[in-house]
């Protein structure tokens, strides 16, 4: 029933970021770092992470006397290690000698050597260096008792355009479409010309080159997200072949842009991620939270286990437009937050704030300062005073009746297609849209993709699926037929997985007769236009989009109020099988969405695990071991509320009867069980 990180330490993971290796002239330091650990109440270091020049000083000369310190250090001091692969930056001596390595822009430009995520891919001396450096540190520690999980490099993301990824992107090709007829067909290349008569005519998208060939660029993205996974299963072969029970995983960025992380996550044994909210001690809070949450419920739901938050600041970053501080008990509030929608670890970046160089002012455990004295310390000591009382929760499931159907591909289409709203479709403020009424009511929510088994949920939202290939048209039936409820939205179904429009009619793929309507035209509103659309459950304002919709033996729930297409039907739902297909054609403002997933919340009997009402801005999510449910009640809000209930709850940490009215101190986090 439990799902542990690793088994052997079946606790909430405490800790971040710590490099040893830029204090090597301080043994003072070092040693003082881990009594501040231990006061921190902090059982897990992330090690090494860009530490290759101190291990690797020149070309297979090793020098691992640091890491071997902070293992045996950070072992005695009762922690564990999340060891690092160093590939994210590498030593000067490297770039220098194999250019190669170097990344190259869209615009034919080799960088120089520096930063860091600015390597290649696919270049064979570099997946042979990281390998080597790689296995090296797998063998010296594979019996070490601290290691507990393998952090593979640092936030994978850009892209490199050197002939070694173009030929890889043009074999990627011959490999998916095996004839160029093919490629030529799904890409639609007679258009301007483009058909391609020889492979090596293919190149990736570029400013100065082809921008406009959407099927292009779909499968240029979806390359780059093989290749990055092929890069790491490469370094995570590396470390395997001498750890092959150690977890691997590597630090994701929530709903990153660029690479599709589920193609990643299937070789990961965890997922991790790094979230750095704008949390501003003000109303706007409630937002970010939500905002936040879904991101956790992504990563929760990749791999439908616990995941680990890898980093977040104890207090402010040094990168935002503004970097505020965040106000005493967010930090708490955040932490907490994370582990109520799954995750089973808070760690930082960073433990202690560098000297120097460009990150001297990003927030950290222990400040320059050097003391536990310091208030961001105090809190973070407090939160692992909590979490260590927490074990109960640790490994335990989220059950979920609802998922909000989420697809790298499906947005990159979307982003690429020339139409609707140009510079933002909004597909992101669209789920967003859909999430919150479920947040805000204590719903537990997965973000699921079209591979997933749809079929244990009653309730699937799929806003914005503008790209459906037959087959997931198919399966999307399949799932109404069989009895499940489903929402799609405006822009639904018009092209498949190659963009190719679906021909004969949106919504494609076989849809149409499943939502029982035809859409016909799709109108882009200018943002000062507006409709009105009338239901039984009030009038509300439709803005950007509206499509002019038939009902095609779908019943009519709204419809439009002016313009040349008033009485057409702007919402309709459709019984198709056992199941119900939901189609709202038009985007509202998020109070029609709300009224609408409210009305669903009552017909399918989805209710939270807490029964009470909950005010504005808190949130109460729950974990469940099987025998009894967890629940988070949480207040966001920078004032206290009062939250009623008419159950009888105990606090997890202290067995504390709790029933009647609870109150929350501003940024309180109750954490409540009952017998499920
Ligand atoms: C992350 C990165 C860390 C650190 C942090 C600062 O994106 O992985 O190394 O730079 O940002 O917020």
């Amino acid at each position: 029933m439990k799902k542990y990180i690793n088994a052997s330490f079946p606790h909430l993971l405490h800790g971040g970021d710590y490099n040893p290796d830029q204090w090597q002239d301080r043994p003072d330091i070092l040693a003082e770092d881990m009594r501040l650990m231990q006061l921190a109440n902090c059982n897990a270091m992330s090690v090494g992470i860009f530490a290759w020049a101190a291990l690797e000083p020149e070309e297979g000369k090793y020098d691992f006397s640091f890491m071997d310190k902070a293992m045996d250090d950070i072992y005695k001091a009762g922690g564990r290690v999340v060891l690092a692969t160093p590939s994210g930056a590498r030593p000067a001596w490297l770039s220098m000698k194999y250019p190669e390595v170097l990344r190259t822009n869209a615009d034919g430009s080799r960088n120089t050597h520096g930063m860091r995520h600015n390597h290649c891919f696919t270049s064979p001396v570099y997946r042979e260096k990281v390998a080597n450096i790689n296995r090296r540190i797998a063998e010296r520690y594979k019996d070490h008792p601290a290691l507990l999980v393998w952090h593979i490099s640092n936030e994978y993301g850009g892209r490199c355009y050197c002939e070694n990824c173009k030929n890889a992107f043009r074999e990627w090709l011959k490999n998916k479409y095996k004839t160029l007829d093919a490629l030529n067909h799904a890409w639609w290349t007679a258009f301007w010309a483009h058909t391609y008569t020889d492979w090596s005519q293919i190149d990736p998208p570029m400013d100065h080159g082809e921008k406009y060939t959407n099927g292009l660029d779909l499968d240029w993205r979806r390359f780059v997200s093989y290749q990055t996974t092929d890069f790491m299963k490469n370094e995570i072969a590396a470390v395997r072949e001498f750890t092959p029970n150690i977890p691997v995983t590597t630090n994701m960025m929530g709903f990153y842009h660029g690479l599709d992380y589920r193609v990643l996550a299937k070789e990961l044994d965890v997922i991790a991620n790094d979230i750095y909210p704008t949390w501003r001690g003000t109303d706007a809070d409630i937002h970010t939270a939500m905002l936040t949450a879904y991101t956790h419920d992504l990563c929760r739901t990749m791999k439908h286990q616990p995941f680990m938050l890898m980093e977040c600041t104890p207090s402010h970053v040094n990168w935002h437009d503004y970097n505020k501080l965040k106000r005493p008990g967010a930090h708490e509030l955040s932490a907490l937050q994370t582990i109520a929608h799954g995750g089973d670890t808070v760690q930082y970046f960073q433990f202690r704030k560098s000297r120097g160089a460009g990150e001297q002012f990003h927030g950290a455990v222990v400040d320059h300062e050097g003391s536990e004295n310091t208030r961001v310390f105090k809190e973070v000591s407090a939160l692992g005073a909590r979490m260590k009382q927490l074990d109960a929760i640790v490994g335990t499931k989220t059950e979920t009746r609802v998922a909000i159907l989420h697809d790298w591909s499906n947005k990159w289409a979307l982003d690429s297609a020339q139409g609707f709203q140009n510079k933002n479709k909004k597909l992101d403020s669209v789920q967003h849209r859909f999430y919150e009424p479920f947040w805000k009511r204590g719903i537990n929510v997965d973000v699921i993709c079209p591979e997933d088994d749809f079929t244990k949920y009653d309730l699937v939202i799929a806003p914005m699926l503008y790209s459906v290939s037959n087959a997931q048209g198919e399966k999307l039936a399949a799932y109404v037929a069989e009895g499940g409820t489903l929402v799609c939205t405006y822009a639904t179904a018009m092209v498949d997985d190659t963009t190719l429009a679906h021909l004969g009619g949106w919504p494609g793929a076989g849809l149409r007769k499943v939502f029982g309507i035809w859409n016909e035209e799709i109108d882009t509103l200018y943002p000062e236009d507006h409709n009105t659309v009338a239901t039984d459950m009030g009038n509300f304002k439709a803005v950007d989009y509206c499509e002019l919709i038939h009902a095609e033996g779908a019943a009519v729930l709204g419809t439009y109020q002016s313009d040349f297409y008033a009485g057409r039907p702007a919402v309709t739902v459709n019984s198709y099988g056992k199941g119900k297909a939901y189609y709202l054609a038009f985007r509202d403002t998020g109070d029609f969405t709300d009224a609408m997933m409210a009305k669903l919340m009552g017909e399918l009997h989805i209710v939270s695990d807490f029964d009470g009402e909950l005010p504005h801005g808190v949130s109460a999510h729950s974990r469940t071991d099987g025998k009894s449910v967890f629940v988070f009640l949480q207040n966001f809000n920078n004032a206290s509320v009062c939250v009623k209930t008419a159950e009888k709850w105990q606090t997890v940490e202290k067995n504390t009867p709790v029933t009647g009215d609870i109150s929350l101190a501003p940024f309180e986090t109750v954490i409540l069980k009952k017998a499920k």
